[in-house]
């Protein structure tokens, strides 16, 4: 298994870009679906969860290339199948994506139930609800769920939970749907406005995404189109913490700071200078992070994706913090490897405590999920020695090349090949 080996003690400074984001150009890789004209994706980051779904895509029938650089053309004309195979799903739960749009372009879509995952159950029971107030009938056994429709019928859709993908399955699905669909409790994220704006290229009429309520008229066909996907901002929440908790200065290049509101009010409270430019924000770290308190909210409120970051630099705040998870029911996987870093945490169900300590100590630590990584990967950067960060397949699902970025920026970071298993494929 590779390794990403971090020496601490390097305040970062310099300047990094941020690609497109990840959780807006998964979805809008299944929205290919939707039609069999092509559809051009640029500034795609290549990251393994990109690879997984447009492998799912490819093994539905479809043409999927990814060109240099950064850009994906998706052309979804004769689907052979409507199965998402067990073998990739089970590798990530976005993948559930291509439910809606299978369901509104051929009537039928088999799916594998969801596994659990690192942070949580993470049901898709909101997407099978919605889908079934569409017309769609849903039947689960021998591990997938069934699904055939004749045309999907607008509805109304009120969702008991804000969730991303339910509100973006839905969304796919009810652009072609006969009718007026309203999803109600909808996910605000900037990601759901971003597929919106590419399904609206593509003919949908859509009116309300990125805000709480979703009104779509559904269309015949849709058409071809090309987009570019707005800069990951999870990313570069991860880059400005590396600042902060380096008491670095780094520009982070093509952040969006009105998607980034919560981390830089959360920022600014433990001390850190953020300023916006409209090019990116630049982020000065103090001596010592002030102890704030953080609550994971859907969008607008503050990112869970960003929790794990913002714990690492807590744990080297003057005084205590208290962070709540209410998103996930188990995203606190990270604690105990901060504890063998030094860290002295106390969390209970969605809540930690987190007592300032004035230094860590590097030690070898294993990712449990993609964002944990990163987060250790963070703390790496402040405590004294080396950190060994084991699991960087969870990082390369989110990050490209996170070692050669914070070089860049003065980090003395080098990833090292796990050689025996390196000799043994070779
Ligand atoms: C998206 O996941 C993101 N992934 C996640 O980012 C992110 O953490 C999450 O939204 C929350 O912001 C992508 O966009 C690909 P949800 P998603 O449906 O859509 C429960 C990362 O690191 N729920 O909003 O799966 C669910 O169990 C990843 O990039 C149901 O109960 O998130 C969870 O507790 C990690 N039933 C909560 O809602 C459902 O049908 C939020 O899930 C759906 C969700």
């Amino acid at each position: 298994m590779d390794r990403i080996v971090v020496t601490g003690g390097n305040r970062l400074e310099g300047r990094v870009a941020v690609a497109g984001a990840k959780n807006s150009v998964l979805p809008m890789i299944a929205a290919a679906l939707l039609t069999d004209d092509q559809v051009n994706l640029f500034d795609i980051p290549p990251l393994d969860d990109v690879f997984t779904i447009g492998e799912v895509l490819q093994r539905l029938g479809a043409d999927v290339r990814l060109h240099q650089p950064g850009t994906v053309t998706i052309r979804a004309g004769d689907l052979e199948s409507c199965e998402a195979p067990y073998d990739l799903v089970r590798k990530m739960r976005a993948s559930a994506l291509v439910m809606g749009p299978l369901l509104a372009r051929l009537g039928r879509a088999k799916l594998p139930l969801p596994g659990g995952c690192a942070i949580g159950s993470r049901p898709i029971d909101l997407h099978i609800k919605g889908l079934r107030a569409l017309g769609a009938i849903i039947e689960a056994g021998h591990g997938f769920f069934e699904a055939r429709a004749g045309r999907l019928r607008g509805n109304r859709l009120y969702l008991d939970y804000p969730s991303v993908g339910a509100t973006e399955n839905l969304l796919m699905a009810a652009t072609l749907a006969e009718g007026v669909t309203v999803i109600e409790n909808a996910a605000e994220e900037p990601e759901v406005a971003d597929l919106a704006a590419l399904l609206r290229k593509m003919g949908a009429r859509i009116l309300g995404a990125g805000t709480k309520v979703i009104r779509v008229e559904g269309v015949e066909r849709l058409g071809g189109a090309s987009h570019r996907a707005i800069p990951d901002r999870i990313e570069a929440g991860t880059y400005m913490v590396a600042a902060a908790i380096t008491g670095g200065d780094v520009y982070v290049a093509n952040a969006m700071a009105e998607h980034l509101d919560p981390v830089i009010a959360k920022l600014t409270e433990c001390g850190a200078l953020v300023i916006e430019d409209a090019g990116g924000v630049r982020v000065v770290g103090p001596d010592r992070p002030r102890a704030t308190n953080v609550k994971t909210l859907p969008y607008p409120g503050f990112p869970t994706d960003m929790q794990p970051q913002f714990m690492a630099l807590l744990t080297l705040a003057d005084g205590s913090s208290v962070i709540t998870e209410t998103v996930f029911e188990n995203r606190f996987m990270h604690v105990p490897e901060f504890e063998r870093m030094g860290a002295e945490i106390i969390a209970d169900g969605r809540t930690a405590i987190v007592k300032g300590v004035p230094r860590l100590s590097g030690a070898p630590v294993r990712a449990t999920d993609l964002r944990a990584g990163a987060a250790l990967v963070l703390a790496g950067l402040a405590a004294e020695g080396e950190t060994d960060v084991w699991g960087v397949h969870h990082l390369d699902r989110g990050y490209v090349n996170i070692e050669g970025k914070l070089r860049s920026l003065g980090a003395k970071v080098a990833r090292v090949e796990d050689r025996l298993l390196a000799r043994r494929s070779s």
